[in-house]
């Protein structure tokens, strides 16, 4: 009997290799600590509607990204995001139009994702804490006692500092995992009761303690929903700020919000924080995927490539790729 493949994650990159291995005809089981899928791609439904708190958009350059965000596509699941786009630096708010494809998850990022589940088996709110290698094959332990398994193989497709933790079977593997740095983000929503007087749909931002804001209501799908807007922090902001509480958070990112606009915003009737801490590598690496394929144990994710949803979507592709080469 062949034993499914376990995959621990179901962000964009535990799912690119769900995928892989399902297509080329592997059973796989995903697990993830969360309520649903998505990772740092999801999406969160609120009283203001749909909220893209993590990923905000995503560009595809690699030729097999494009060719599955073409797919995403066709499924309905993207649309392009065409924003106006502003730069703020020096105090100045100025239009920054490019030329760029964005593509952004409709109606929430959360739908690719979901999209890419289907009907593969997974068990949402399992948190795995230990992973133990018997003989031939894998036993994974949760945070609530229970035991998992046999199965052939391990993928682990969480951020680095969660990776470290399981990778204690593979010493090297779990070295190189143990010396990436992830920083946070702080995550603000707003929504006004009437829209703000501006053109803008998202702003990159430099001298501020904000790094990004976007009209989350100018996304297609998210149209039936009051003005909302996500501002993003600085990591160096986040960092100085990790434990401030929600209420200082959303008050001082709306007092930058509020400055950068340069005139007063009024009072939101909504508002949410959100603490990403492992949000983006401090880094990028050029490893793909770290693997013992003798042992049968793969870490991947963004950390991997290049900290965006296309590196995350890359190495867990290059993960399924690496398993099936090393069987045949
Ligand atoms: P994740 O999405 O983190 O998935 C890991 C999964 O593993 C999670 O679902 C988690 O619950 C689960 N997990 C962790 N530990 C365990 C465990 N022990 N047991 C079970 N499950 C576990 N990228 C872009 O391309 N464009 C952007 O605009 C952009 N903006 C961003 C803004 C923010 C605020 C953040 C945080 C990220 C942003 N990114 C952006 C980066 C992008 O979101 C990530 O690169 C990508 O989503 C990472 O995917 P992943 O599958 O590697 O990891
Ligand atoms: P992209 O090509 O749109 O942006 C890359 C970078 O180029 C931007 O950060 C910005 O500095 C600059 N840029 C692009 N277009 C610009 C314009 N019109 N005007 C001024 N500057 C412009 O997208 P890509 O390469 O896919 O990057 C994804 C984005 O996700 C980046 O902005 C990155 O900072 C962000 N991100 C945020 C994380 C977080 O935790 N806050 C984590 C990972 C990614």
């Amino acid at each position: 009997m062949t034993l499914p493949i376990a995959i621990i994650g179901s962000g964009i990159a535990g799912l690119s290799a769900a995928n892989a291995l399902h297509k080329a005809g592997h059973a796989v089981h995903i697990f993830d600590k969360s309520r649903g899928s998505g990772g740092r791609m999801s999406s969160k439904r609120s009283d203001a509607g749909i909220l893209d708190l993590g990923a905000q958009y995503f560009t595809a350059r690699d030729r097999r990204f494009v060719d599955e965000v073409q797919q995403w596509q066709r499924n309905g699941w993207v649309v392009e995001w065409e924003p106006h786009l502003y730069n703020y630096k020096d105090g100045q708010l100025t239009p920054s139009p490019d030329e760029q494809t964005r593509w952004v998850g409709s109606p929430g990022m959360s739908t690719i994702t979901r999209g890419l589940l289907g009907h593969l088996t997974v068990s949402f709110s399992c948190r795995i804490t230990d992973l133990i290698h018997g003989e031939q094959h894998w036993y994974l332990l949760d945070a609530e006692g229970g035991e998992h398994g046999p199965f052939s193989h391990v993928i682990i497709a969480t951020p680095a500092p969660q990776a470290t933790a399981l990778l204690a079977s593979a010493p090297k593997l779990a070295s190189t995992a143990a010396g990436v740095t992830m920083e946070p983000t702080w995550a603000v929503a707003l929504a006004f009761e009437s829209a703000l007087d501006t053109p803008m749909e998202g702003c990159f931002v430099q001298g501020s303690p904000l790094d990004w804001l976007a009209r989350n209501c100018s996304k297609p799908g998210r149209d039936n929903q009051p003005d909302t807007w996500v501002l993003h922090a600085t990591s160096a902001w986040s960092k100085q700020n990790l434990d401030l509480s929600k209420e200082a958070v959303i008050e001082q990112l709306h007092g930058a919000f509020a400055e950068l606009m340069h005139f007063p915003t009024p009072a939101p009737v909504f508002s949410l924080a959100h603490r990403w801490l492992y949000a983006r590598p401090a880094a990028a690496h050029e490893w793909g995927v770290l693997a013992d394929a003798d042992l049968g144990l793969y870490a991947c994710g963004d950390w991997c490539l290049s900290g965006r949803v296309e590196g995350a979507w890359l190495s867990g592709y290059e993960a399924a790729r690496r398993l099936i080469e090393h069987q045949e």
